[in-house]
Order: structure tokens, then C-alpha cells, then sequence
């Protein structure tokens, strides 16, 4: 699981105990599954359908630095799920656990349509693609189009396309 986010703990986000108020960090952890939900489907139109158990495992102050992951454990024919997970960035204790988060692809007209996607995509499987293009092919159009692709990807930070 990568940890891509980082969160710092401010006044705003505390509950009247004074540690991080559970709706804040479940905005954030919404948002952050929807983008990766988004770039691994490749559409913006897609919506949370189901979480499961959240367990706030321990809490975070003001201060904290948080930092949230996400990684997808399966792909449906128009879902995907993901679990998630908050730690403290310092110690990386757990903050919070969530084992299934499902989000459905829609279509323009709002209902659920097959993605295509059968497992997390990398970064660097475009790279990949160059690689194999320059040893075993002497296409040129080919090659060009996956230098080019590998050339886009490897601009995102991490290997995984998040
Ligand atoms: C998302 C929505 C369009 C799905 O409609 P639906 O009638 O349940 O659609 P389907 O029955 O075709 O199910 C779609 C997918 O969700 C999955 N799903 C449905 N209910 C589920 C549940 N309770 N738990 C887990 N997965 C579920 C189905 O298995 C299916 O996945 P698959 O195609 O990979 O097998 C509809 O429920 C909706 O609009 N919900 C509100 C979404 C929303 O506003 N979210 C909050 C803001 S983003």
C-alpha cells in the first residue's frame, strides 16, 4: 500500500477532546479513494457505493502529521474496492482501518457501466512496454507511442498510477 497524502493535524479538524474529529478524516479518506478510484478506472464519474467497518484505531492531535493509503483488492465488472488506511507519519501508528471501500463506474448517463480494468496498473508498465518495443520490435510507430506513454507516466511521483 502506498501512502501518497499527507495531512497536518489543525485546530479545525479537532473534536471536543481535542483530537482529530472522525468526520474530517472521513472526508479525506472519501476524497483520497475517489481520485485513486478515478485514475485507476481512468473517469472521473465514479461514485462511493458501500464502506465497510471503520475502525478508528487510535487518534491524532493537533500538530500530527497524518498520511492516508489506499490500494485496490478488487475489480468488479463495474466496481472496484479498495482498503484503506491512516497512519502517523512519524511513528506510523495506525490511525484508522477501513477493509472495503466500493466504488461503482457510472457512464454519462449516471448508471453503472463496465470499466474494463482487471488489476491495479503501474506506472512503470509503460515503461515496460517501451522496453520490450526497443528489443524486440523495429517498429517505429510502436516505439514512438510507448516512449511516449512511458515519458507521460513517468512525470506522476510513484510507480503506481494513483
Ligand atoms: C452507485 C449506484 C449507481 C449503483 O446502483 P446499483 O443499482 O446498486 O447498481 P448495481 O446493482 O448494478 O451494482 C453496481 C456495482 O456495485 C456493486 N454493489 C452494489 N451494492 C453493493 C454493496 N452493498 N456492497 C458492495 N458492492 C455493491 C455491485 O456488485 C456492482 O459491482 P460489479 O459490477 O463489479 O459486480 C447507486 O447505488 C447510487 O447512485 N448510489 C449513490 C451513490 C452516491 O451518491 N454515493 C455518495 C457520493 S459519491
Amino acid at each position: 500500500m502506498n501512502f501518497h497524502t499527507r495531512k497536518w493535524v489543525k485546530p479545525e479538524d479537532l473534536n471536543p477532546n481535542g483530537t482529530l474529529f472522525g468526520g474530517s478524516l472521513l472526508r479525506w479518506i472519501d476524497e483520497e479513494a475517489a481520485i485513486y478510484a478515478i485514475c485507476q478506472l481512468d473517469n472521473q464519474r465514479v461514485v462511493t457505493k458501500f464502506m465497510s467497518e471503520i475502525n478508528f484505531v487510535s487518534s491524532a492531535r493537533q500538530g500530527d502529521i497524518i498520511e492516508l493509503g489506499i490500494t485496490a483488492t478488487d475489480f468488479g465488472r463495474t466496481s472496484i474496492t479498495l482498503r484503506a488506511e491512516v497512519r502517523n507519519k512519524i511513528t506510523r501508528k495506525s490511525i484508522l482501518t477501513i477493509e472495503k471501500m466500493v466504488f461503482v463506474n457510472l457512464g454519462a448517463d449516471g448508471v453503472p457501466a463496465p470499466h474494463g480494468r482487471e488489476r491495479i496498473r503501474y506506472a512503470d508498465e509503460a515503461y515496460e512496454r517501451y522496453r520490450q518495443a526497443v528489443q524486440t520490435s523495429a517498429d517505429a510507430t510502436a516505439m514512438a507511442a510507448a516512449a511516449n506513454e512511458a515519458e507521460r507516466l513517468a512525470e506522476s511521483e510513484d510507480a503506481s498510477v494513483h
